[in-house]
C-alpha cells in the first residue's frame, strides 16, 4: 500500500526484566486487564518453537476438517490471536481476542509465565506449552528475524548466539522461558507442556495426548485429516497457515514455513560456537527433571 510507511526494526528494551519491543508492550494495561473464560485455550511458546503448528492442531481439533470455510478463508493468525502483538497499520491481538465470536477462543501468547493476565490462572484456563531444543530453536528465531522487518536487527550469526546465551532477545532469555513455565507445571494441573522434538516424531501420539487433555473425542478419520492437513509441506502450501498473506514479512530472504526439521543448527554452528554454547547450556539447565532433548 503506497502510502504507508515502510515498517521499522524495533527497538529493544527490559521491560520488568525481559527484553521486549513496544510491538508487545503498547498494549500491555489491556492485555493484563483481558478477562479471560473458562473454556479459553492459551497457547504459550517461546518465540519459533512451533507455535503456529500446535495452533493449527488445536483449531482443527475443535472446530473440525471438512475442510470448512473457517479453515479454507481465515487464515490461521486471525482464528488464534496473537494476545500481546500490535504493530502499525493492524489489529491488536488484544482487540481480535476481543471480538472473536466462536469458542472456545484459541489465543498465543510468547509472554514468559509471569506476563500471562492474571484471570487465565483465575479462570483455571488450560494451557499448552511447546519447548524446542535451544540450538534449533535459535536458528529458527534468527531466520525469523531476518524476515521480519518489525523485529529488531538480529545482526550476524555469532552475534546473535552471544545474544541467545544473555537472554538478549525479543520474550527475553529461552532459558528462562522454558524453565519458567515448567516450574509452572508443578502446580497448575491445566497445563500440558510439549516439546517439537516429539511432535516431529509422532504427530499422532501428541495429537493423541493433545486431545486428551482437552477432553475431546476425535474419531480416527478426523485424526487422519488432521494428521494430514499439519503436515510440513501441507502448511507450507496452504496460504492460510503458511503467513503468505501476513504484512511485515520479507518471504525473500526466507519462508515463515522454513525447513520444519529437527537438527538444523548442526548446519549453522561452528564446532567452537557449539561446544561454548554446551558448555554455557549445562550451567543454566541443571534442572535434572528437564526432559529435553539435549542430545539432537
Ligand atoms: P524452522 O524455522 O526451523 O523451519 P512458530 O510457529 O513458533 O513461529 O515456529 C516456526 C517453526 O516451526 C519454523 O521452524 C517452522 O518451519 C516450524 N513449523 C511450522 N509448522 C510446522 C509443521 N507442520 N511441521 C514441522 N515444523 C513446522
Amino acid at each position: 500500500v503506497d502510502n504507508m510507511d515502510p515498517p521499522s526494526r524495533a527497538e529493544m528494551f527490559d521491560f520488568h526484566g525481559v527484553c521486549m519491543t513496544q510491538n508487545f508492550t503498547n498494549t500491555w494495561e489491556s492485555v493484563q486487564n483481558f478477562k479471560a473464560r473458562p473454556d479459553d485455550i492459551l497457547i504459550a511458546t517461546y518465540p519459533k518453537a512451533g507455535t503456529t503448528w500446535v495452533s493449527n492442531i488445536l483449531d482443527l481439533l475443535h472446530f473440525g476438517w471438512m475442510p470448512s470455510e473457517r479453515q479454507t478463508t481465515i487464515p490461521l493468525y486471525d482464528r488464534v490471536p496473537f494476545l500481546e502483538i500490535c504493530v502499525p497499520n493492524m489489529h491488536s491481538g488484544i482487540d481480535q481476542a476481543n471480538n472473536l465470536t466462536t469458542s472456545p477462543r484459541l489465543i498465543k501468547t510468547h509472554f514468559p509465565v509471569q506476563f500471562v493476565p492474571e484471570s487465565f490462572w483465575e479462570q483455571k484456563c488450560k494451557m499448552i506449552y511447546v519447548a524446542r531444543n535451544a540450538k534449533d530453536n535459535m536458528v529458527s528465531y534468527f531466520h525469523f528475524e531476518c524476515m521480519s522487518m518489525v523485529s529488531p536487527d538480529p545482526g550476524s550469526w555469532s552475534s546473535y548466539m552471544q545474544r541467545f546465551m544473555k537472554g538478549k532477545l525479543v520474550f527475553g532469555s529461552w532459558y528462562d522461558h522454558v524453565k519458567g513455565w515448567w516450574e509452572k507445571k508443578r502446580t497448575y494441573p491445566n497445563l500440558h507442556y510439549m516439546f517439537y522434538e516429539d511432535m516431529v516424531e509422532d504427530t499422532g501420539r501428541e495429537i493423541d495426548q493433545l486431545s486428551s487433555f482437552l477432553g475431546l473425542s476425535t474419531s480416527a478419520k478426523e485424526k487422519e485429516n488432521i494428521l494430514n492437513e499439519v503436515l510440513f509441506d501441507n502448511m507450507k502450501k496452504n496460504k492460510m497457515t503458511n503467513y503468505s498473506s501476513f504484512p511485515v514479512m520479507d518471504f525473500k530472504i526466507s519462508p515463515f514455513m522454513r525447513k520444519g526439521k529437527v537438527g538444523d543448527w548442526k548446519n549453522h554452528f561452528t564446532v567452537a560456537q557449539n561446544e561454548e554454547f554446551d558448555e554455557d547450556y549445562k550451567k543454566q539447565m541443571k534442572d535434572p527433571t528437564l526432559q529435553f532433548r539435549t542430545e539432537i
